[in-house]
């Protein structure tokens, strides 16, 4: 089990719209969905709730609105076992994902930032220091500053630090130096690095750009039906996802960074844990939604 691993994530809360339909739209085109349904998600909090299904004791900093989704959000996570103490709730709008699903379970996502972008540098970096944790996760989804400077106090106190890298925009990875694990998916790779990592020699050339960047020392790439690479400065290693039955991608990716990051912890070993990033997003793409898709412990190891 994880339940030894003290974890904090400084990161996003959006209540997400799901639209699904066979086939999205062109510019101009107007079409009909099919279903849609409201889901808890956001970034910082799918992985907040991926930790405490496999065990971890997790703290969660960000912000939402005193409004009806931000009630409901934090209640969600309180369910979960999260600690949501460090959650401001001032707000002025809680955040809002539109999600468009197709046929395939495939995504495309818009994201309001409302709240997530009024997270206080200071306060995140407060309970950082004022608080015991041997992981910290962050992505891209609250603003710079409060990235740069959680991931900057947490690696100052020696806390194992990963630092996931949606959704994708250019980014200062050279503003906080020394992470444990950077960790972007395909167009996220892209967005930093200007390379797709479509081929081994491209995959390659985006890793050890993004190692030079932020002197972590793994970049990992999720590589979506593909799994995952790992490269640790020596050497490029490429694991094969797990198959799956996909519904829907959306938080895979949440799911790939939380699993990944409790099995580093834990045994140390970087492919044993990208394999089982492997195996919890592949779960979560066999479910609907992004909370809800994230997989327990004992489903992760039955
Ligand atoms: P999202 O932004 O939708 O949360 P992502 O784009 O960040 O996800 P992906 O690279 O799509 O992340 O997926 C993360 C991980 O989930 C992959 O590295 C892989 O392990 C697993 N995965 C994704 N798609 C599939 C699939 N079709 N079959 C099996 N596993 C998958
Ligand atoms: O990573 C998936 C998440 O991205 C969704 O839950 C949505 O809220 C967006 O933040």
């Amino acid at each position: 089990m994880y339940e030894n691993i003290r974890a904090a994530v400084v990161g996003s809360i959006n209540k997400d719209l799901i639209l699904n339909m066979e086939q999205v739209p062109d510019v101009g085109e107007n079409l009909l969905g099919t279903t849609y349904s409201y889901a808890n998600g956001g970034k910082g909090a799918n992985q907040a709730t991926a930790l405490a299904r496999l065990g971890a004791k997790v703290k969660m900093i960000g912000k939402v609105a005193e409004d009806e989704n931000g009630k409901t959000l934090l209640e969600n996570l309180q369910n979960e076992g999260i600690d949501t103490s460090c959650i401001a709730t001032n707000g002025t709008s809680t955040g809002l994902a539109v999600i468009i699903l197709d046929g395939e379970g495939k995504n495309r996502i818009v994201v309001y930032e409302g709240a997530n972008a009024e997270i206080k540098s200071e306060d995140a970096v407060k309970s950082i220091e004022n608080n015991s944790f041997d992981l910290l996760l962050v992505q891209f989804e609250t603003n710079e500053e409060v990235v740069i400077s959680s991931v900057n106090s947490a690696i100052k106190k020696g806390i194992t630090t990963v630092i996931d890298c949606g959704p994708a925009k250019a980014f200062s990875l050279e503003k906080m130096q020394g992470a444990t694990i950077v960790t972007p998916n395909e167009s996220e790779t892209k967005a930093l690095t200007g390379i797709y990592p479509d081929s081994e020699d491209n995959i390659l050339k985006a890793s050890k750009t993004l190692m030079d960047r932020s002197k972590a020392r793994f970049i990992i790439i999720k590589l979506g039906e593909k799994g995952c690479s790992v490269w640790d400065g020596e050497s490029l290693t490429l694991l094969p996802a797990y198959e799956s039955n996909v519904v829907d991608t959306t938080a895979a990716g949440d799911c790939f960074t939380a699993a990944m990051a409790l099995e580093y912890l834990k045994n140390g070993d970087i492919l044993k844990a990208c394999d089982m990033g492997n195996k919890a997003g592949s779960i979560a793409v066999s479910r609907m939604g992004a909370q809800n898709s994230m997989p327990t412990y004992k489903e992760l190891f039955k």
